[in-house]
């Protein structure tokens, strides 16, 4: 059921990502996400990156996330949800990678595992300097932050990958958990199978239904992101062969990674 809410705050994380804080609470835990409806868009899945106030991290890539960044404050925007399977918070010491907006997930996640005794440490994974959010947020949670960039113009010149294995060669991690693009999760499950480390990653597929187990657009090899993810094991990530590989477009065509 889609519930009418006000935007209360719009804060521009960088040229292609803004932070829309809605006048509303939810109930929700890191990795669910949640469908936003404005009229004659349709609708698109968005993770819930702060559930009081309920808050998105939204990057403007097409038309309906170009309609979002249009919004202002005190504009209304339609929601239903929360959806999905989120993280789940194990051991004591754990890394965290995130990159594009799933920074802000990660940021979401680190509040929650901090909250429970945890000592998270987060890698901002971007490709240059004016590609990093959320990086102010976590100096103020004063959550332990590594930033790594591809062209060393802020942090460390490297791959979140490469920046992860570093870490890991001298920490000890009881969990990596990551959001971004799936070929880093790919690798990243790849460096966690060597170092023995459970790894868990929220994946996303274009939805239809958002939820509603109507339309199977979002499946990956017989699962359901929509309903058995977003967040996923990577013993069962690994196990899917389009994981990584390919996602589906709008007409549910297969189309490369
Ligand atoms: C569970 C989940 C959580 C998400 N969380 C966020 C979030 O927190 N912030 C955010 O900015 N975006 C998030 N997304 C992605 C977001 O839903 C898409 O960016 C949005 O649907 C794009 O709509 P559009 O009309 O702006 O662009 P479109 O014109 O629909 O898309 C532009 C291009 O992106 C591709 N695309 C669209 N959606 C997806 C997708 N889900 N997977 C792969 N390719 C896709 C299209 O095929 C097209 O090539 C999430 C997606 C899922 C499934
Ligand atoms: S989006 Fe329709 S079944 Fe998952």
């Amino acid at each position: 059921m889609l519930k009418q809410v006000r935007i209360k705050k719009v804060v521009e994380e960088n040229y292609r990502i803004k932070n829309f804080v809605l006048d509303e609470k939810i109930e929700s835990i890191p990795g669910q996400f949640a469908m936003l409806w404005l009229p004659r868009l349709n609708e698109r899945p968005m993770c819930i990156v702060n559930s009081d106030p309920l808050t998105f991290t939204v990057a403007k890539i097409g038309p309906f996330t170009e309609a979002v960044h249009r919004l202002k404050e005190g504009d209304p925007i339609w929601y239903r949800g929360p959806y999905g399977h989120g993280f789940e918070i194990k051991g004591k010491n754990v890394l965290l990678v995130g990159g594009g907006y799933g920074v802000a997930a990660m940021f979401d996640l680190a509040r929650s595992a901090t909250k429970k005794g945890l000592k998270p440490t987060l890698i901002i994974a971007a490709k240059t300097k004016k590609d990093i959010i959320y990086e102010y947020k976590l100096k103020k949670a004063k959550i332990k932050t590594m930033v790594a960039t591809e062209d060393g113009s802020a942090g460390s010149e490297s791959l979140a990958t490469n920046a992860a294995e570093e870490l890991i060669k001298s920490n000890t991690f009881d969990c990596i958990y990551s959001a971004g693009p799936e070929k880093m999760m790919v690798a990243l499950g790849e460096i966690a199978d060597k170092y023995k480390i459970p790894a868990q990653f929220s994946t996303e597929r274009f939805m239809k239904c958002g939820g509603l187990l109507l339309c199977g657009h979002c499946e990956i090899n017989g699962v359901l992101v929509c309903k058995d993810g977003p967040v996923f094991d990577w013993k069962t990530l690994k196990n899917l062969p389009d994981f990584g590989r390919y996602h589906r477009n709008q007409a549910a065509q297969k189309i490369p990674i």
